[in-house]
């Protein structure tokens, strides 16, 4: 009898503390970085109020993702997250797609039809992009924050709603204000509670984590067994500035898994681009003498680089044409992995 009770505590502590490990992970975001422990706490705190959170920070940062475990850390998961790209649409169906429309309202609607906020009610409207919203929706969407009702388009009954709003964007909006582009009162409504998703660069110290985490996921979806990354690997992924932030290094993560031929990936496993972390490492530089294949492949690279591979502007600074650019990337992949 003591010997089962026992075992009963015992595993009630184990569950309380995969829930709290589970809690704390968040759906599968992972950091170690002092910045992304400070949003995991603010997650947890903002998650049960109702305020209306401002997320802002590069494209790939984490953005939708985090605005998931607010809802999902919230008390409204019984009821639905919905989503609305603002830049996604255009203006006059943004409206028709937020506030709904009556029948007849115009020559599309059909029938009747509920918008994002009412089918959002008592969950969580995620709106997207929140810089795209046309100025004049950004007067009705004032008010729906402040009193929480709105009418249909073609219908003058007011409906109200229970809704958290959670707002992302990559753009600086105090830029948009002071164009004209974006409401300032909007702005200060919609910033009651701002969480700043820094770039990966600026983070490196979770590119470790992440690049377990996706492993594991990507191990999962495709029957893989790959172990890990090599250490030259991990250093490249280290001096590399991820300009996609972590969706590019999700995707290329994926990619490796998919294709790789061993169980431990390796540079080759990974775009050139890349490399041009080592060719600061160990590598020459431009030297005399020196190869003039490697001087060029090293030009290049590093004008990329410093183009932060927008190819069109680094093939304008070297003199050539985007093509050869292409055609010089296409072969240096091509060397590297005839070396592998
Ligand atoms: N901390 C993290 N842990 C695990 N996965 C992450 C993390 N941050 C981002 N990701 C993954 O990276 C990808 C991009 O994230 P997300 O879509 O949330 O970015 P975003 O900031 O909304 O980008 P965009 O501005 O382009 O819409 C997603 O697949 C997401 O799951
Ligand atoms: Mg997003």
């Amino acid at each position: 009898m003591l010997a089962r009770i026992a075992e009963i505590l015992d595993l009630k502590s184990q569950n309380e503390l995969l829930r709290r490990d589970l809690a704390h992970k968040f759906q599968n975001i992972v950091g170690k970085s002092k910045a992304m422990l400070d949003i995991f706490d603010m997650i947890q705190t903002v998650a049960s109020a109702r305020s209306t959170v401002l997320l802002t920070g590069a494209s790939g940062t984490g953005k939708e993702l985090v605005a998931r475990a607010i809802h999902y850390t919230s008390g409204r998961t019984d009821n639905p997250f919905v989503k609305l790209n603002c830049a996604a649409l255009p203006e006059n169906l943004v409206e028709a797609e937020l506030f709904g429309y009556e029948k007849g309202a115009f020559t599309d609607a059909k029938k009747t039809n509920r918008g994002r906020f009412e089918l959002a009610d008592g969950g969580t409207l995620l709106l997207d992009e929140i810089s795209e919203m046309p100025l004049n929706l950004q007067s009705k969407l004032l008010r729906v924050i402040q009193e929480r009702e709105f009418e249909r388009v073609g219908s003058s009954t007011t409906i109200s709603v229970d809704v958290r709003i959670v707002a992302t964007t990559n753009r600086n909006l105090k830029e948009y204000i002071a164009d004209g582009r974006f409401r300032e009162d909007l702005y200060y409504r919609l910033n009651v509670i701002p969480i700043y998703l820094p770039p990966l660069k600026d983070r490196k110290e979770d590119i470790p984590v992440l690049v377990e985490h996706f492993i594991q996921k990507y191990n999962g979806e495709n029957g893989k067994e790959i172990v890990g990354v090599n250490p030259q690997t991990l250093r490249l992924f280290m001096k590399y500035d991820w300009p996609g932030n972590i969706r590019e290094l999700e995707n290329l993560i994926e990619r490796a898994v998919v294709t790789a031929k061993n169980d431990r990936l390796t540079e080759d496993d990974f775009p050139v681009e890349l490399a041009v972390g080592k060719l600061d490492d160990g590598g020459p530089g431009l030297k005399v003498p020196m190869k003039l294949e490697e001087g060029s492949k090293y030009l290049i690279l590093k004008t990329l680089e410093y183009c932060n591979w927008n190819k069109t502007r680094a093939a304008e600074a070297l003199g050539i044409t985007t093509r050869t650019i292409r055609n010089k990337l296409a072969e240096y992949q091509q060397t590297k992995a005839g070396s592998a």
